[in-house]
C-alpha cells in the first residue's frame, strides 16, 4: 500500500539558505499538469538538485485543486523514488483564504502576493499569512513593488525601494522576498533591464533570500549577475510552456493520424527536461565563474 504520508514535502528554508551561502539559485519551476511534474522531478532527481514546484491559483484550478496536486506530487515522489528535497509552493496567492487553503491541503510553502495593495495593507495581509503558515512549518514568500505582465506596466511600482523592502521584512517575518526590479512575467519584448544596483542594496540590507520572478528570457549573463547580487530562487514558467508547446505542435504536424494522448502529450518530455537541465546549469554557476561575468 502506498503511504503518501511518508512522502515528505519540505519548505524552502533549508534549500534557499544553503543556496544563499553558496551563491547559487534554487529553481522554481511552475507546473501545469501531471506530466510536467513527472518530467521535472525525474530530471532534478537525475541531477540531484532540490526543486521548488510552483503552482499558480489558475493552474491549481485547472488541475482540480490543491488536494489533487498534493496527492499526485506525493504519489510521484513515492512511485519514482525521488530522494531530492521537493518543495510544493503556491505561486502568487492573492488572499489569506487561498494561502490557508493551500496550507491546509498540504503545501509546504506559499507566496502571498499583496503587491497591488498599499504598503501598510501589504504588511498587514502578509503578516497574517506568516502567522498562520509558520504555525504549520510552511515558508512564506512576499512581493513588494509590482511584477506584472508585459501589457500591464505599473511604472511607479516597477522598482521596489530598499525602505519598503525593509519595512515588509521587519514587520512580517517572511522567509523570502520577491522585489520588483524591472522583471516581468512572460517573454520580454526587448532585452530586460534589471536594476542590479537596487538588487545589491536590498540584498545587503535584508537577511533573507531574494526571489527573481519572470525568469524566462533573461539572458544567462544577467541571471549569473543576479545570483551574484543576492538572488537565490528563480521562477520559470513561460520557457517551459513555450518549449513544450513547440515540441507538441511539431509532433502533431508530423503524426497527423496519431490519437493516443500519451504519445501526443509525452512528445513534450524531452523539451521540458532540456529547459530544466539548462536552467539548473546556469543557476548553479559557481561564485568564481560569477566574478568573471561581472
Ligand atoms: P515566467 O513565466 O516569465 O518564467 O515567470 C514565472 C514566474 O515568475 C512565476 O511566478
Amino acid at each position: 500500500m502506498i503511504k503518501l504520508g511518508d512522502c515528505m514535502l519540505v519548505n524552502f528554508k533549508q534549500m534557499l539558505n544553503a543556496a544563499r551561502k553558496e551563491k547559487r539559485a534554487i529553481p522554481h519551476f511552475n507546473i501545469n499538469n501531471l506530466e510536467w511534474t513527472k518530467y521535472i522531478l525525474e530530471e532534478c532527481e537525475k541531477l540531484q538538485e532540490p526543486v521548488i514546484l510552483g503552482v499558480s491559483e489558475s493552474a491549481s484550478k485547472y488541475m482540480g485543486g490543491f488536494h489533487t496536486i498534493v496527492g499526485f506530487v506525493k504519489g510521484l515522489i513515492k512511485d519514482l523514488n525521488i530522494t531530492i528535497p521537493v518543495c510544493l509552493h503556491l505561486d502568487h496567492g492573492k488572499t489569506f483564504e487561498i494561502c490557508k487553503k493551500a496550507i491546509d491541503a498540504g503545501f509546504s510553502s506559499v507566496m502571498i502576493d499583496a503587491s497591488k495593495l498599499e504598503l501598510t495593507e501589504n504588511i498587514k495581509l502578509t503578516k497574517k499569512v506568516v502567522d498562520y503558515a509558520h504555525k504549520h512549518n510552511v515558508t512564506v514568500e512576499a512581493e513588494i513593488g509590482y511584477i506584472g505582465e508585459q501589457k500591464e506596466k505599473m511604472p511607479d511600482r516597477a522598482i521596489a525601494t530598499v525602505e519598503d523592502c525593509l519595512n515588509l521584512y521587519e514587520q512580517t517575518g517572511i522567509d523570502a522576498l520577491a522585489p520588483a526590479l524591472g522583471n516581468l512575467h512572460g517573454f520580454y519584448e526587448r532585452e530586460p533591464n534589471l536594476n542590479f544596483e537596487r538588487m545589491k542594496e536590498i540584498s545587503s540590507s535584508i537577511f533573507i533570500p531574494l526571489v527573481l520572478h519572470g525568469g524566462s528570457g533573461i539572458p544567462d549573463k544577467q541571471i549569473k549577475k543576479a545570483i551574484q547580487y543576492g538572488i537565490n530562487k528563480i521562477n520559470v514558467n513561460t520557457e517551459l510552456q513555450s518549449a513544450w508547446t513547440q515540441a507538441i505542435r511539431k509532433y502533431i504536424e508530423n503524426n497527423q493520424e496519431e490519437y493516443d494522448p500519451r504519445k501526443i502529450i509525452g512528445s513534450g518530455e524531452k523539451a521540458i527536461k532540456k529547459v530544466v537541465l539548462e536552467k539548473i546549469k546556469i543557476f548553479n554557476t559557481s561564485q568564481e565563474e560569477n566574478h568573471e561575468n561581472n
